[in-house]
């Protein structure tokens, strides 16, 4: 079979090579279901079954193909909105209104469900056996850290280039105007790339951050703060951003990109923090959300899908992170 080049298509989210990972689709606080979303082109229902445990199927009823996310959920069971339909834990069908009391469900009429964890405060979803694990937060299991959760939002640009943003720097003069950008810092110091732990490939930085907006986060009074940074990537699409503050302070940012279509992405991200707790969670994602609404405006003007190949866009050495990442990422799709 011919090999596909990836790197000149107009399109990757129906690239089966990604239904083998994890992507989280929801936040996992307040989901009951029926919950529609779609990922790598699919639509999905969530719900929550008798036991508490989330179940993710294809939203297309076996018997009429209605969507099951119009629904409801009784007592942990998912029941079609079309002729009744029941599903219980694990996409069992347990009820065929229908059928008069003792005719066997036909062997079909159960859901073939995909691959569900909570993690973080998020629902991961993988469509196909995965490949690999989600990435490990060490912080997550560690008291001295509150972990603070944001609402998935919905960005209408290519989830390639929401990973590409996310391991930039040399935007943030430009882009992060209204928040931390400083206009004169626009010279990237040169990028090493390596291992940040066993799940995260990046590069370390230092950078001096506005701090007016952001000083309920910093919990710094000066105008100016000096950062120790790391950002890296863990394939496919996850970034984690560090911030080190000279007062000891430890902020972390899980950037989840998940692709819901070539042109549309969950965008939802995930801090934490060894801070005092003093200050509230909403005060200190207010400042991260702010960060994000300029990427937002920024991606979401920019058409189609961002090339793959070392010649279908120009990088500089600022770029690095973003080169190596479209490498590897490419690998994989082909
Ligand atoms: S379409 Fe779902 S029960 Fe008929
Ligand atoms: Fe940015």
């Amino acid at each position: 079979m011919a090999r596909t080049d990836v790197t000149r298509l107009d399109a990757f989210a129906g690239n089966r090579a990604l239904r083998s990972y994890w992507h989280p689709v929801a936040a996992a606080a307040g989901l009951a279901g029926p919950l529609a979303v779609t990922l790598l082109g699919q639509p999905l229902v969530l719900w929550r079954d008798d036991t508490g445990a989330v179940v993710a199927a294809p939203d297309r009823c076996p018997h009429r193909e209605a969507p099951l996310s119009a629904g409801h959920v009784d007592d942990g069971c998912l029941v079609c909105p079309y002729h009744g339909w029941t599903f219980g834990a694990g996409g069992t069908c347990v009820d065929v209104p229908s059928s008069a009391a003792g005719v066997p469900v036909p062997p079909m009429a159960h859901l073939s469900t995909v691959h569900v964890q909570e993690r973080y405060g998020l629902v991961w979803v993988a469509l196909d056996d995965p490949v690999a694990a989600i990435p490990t937060i060490p912080q997550d299991d560690d008291p001295a850290f509150r972990r603070i959760n944001n609402p998935v939002e919905v960005w209408r640009t290519c989830g390639l280039r929401m990973v590409d943003n996310f391991l930039d720097i040399s935007h943030f003069p430009y882009v992060h105007t209204g928040t931390f950008g400083i206009e004169q810092e626009t010279t990237v110091p040169r990028i090493e790339l390596g291992d940040l732990d066993s799940d995260f490939f990046g590069y370390a930085y230092e950078v001096d951050a506005r701090n007016d907006v952001g000083a309920a986060t910093t919990g710094i009074d000066d105008a100016v703060v000096h950062r120790k940074m790391s950002t890296g990537f863990s394939l496919p699409f996850t970034v984690r951003s560090t911030i080190w503050y000279e007062t000891g302070l430890e902020h972390i940012l899980l950037l989840c990109t998940t692709p819901v279509d070539d042109l549309t992405s969950l965008f939802t991200f995930v801090v934490w923090r060894n801070d005092d707790f003093s200050v509230s969670a909403e005060e200190v994602i207010a400042f991260d959300r702010a960060i994000g609404a300029e990427d937002r405006a920024m991606l979401e003007r920019v058409p189609g899908v961002l090339p793959l190949s070392s010649t279908g866009v120009v990088s500089v050495q600022s770029d690095k992170p973003s080169v190596e990442w479209r490498r590897r990422i490419a690998a994989k799709l082909a």
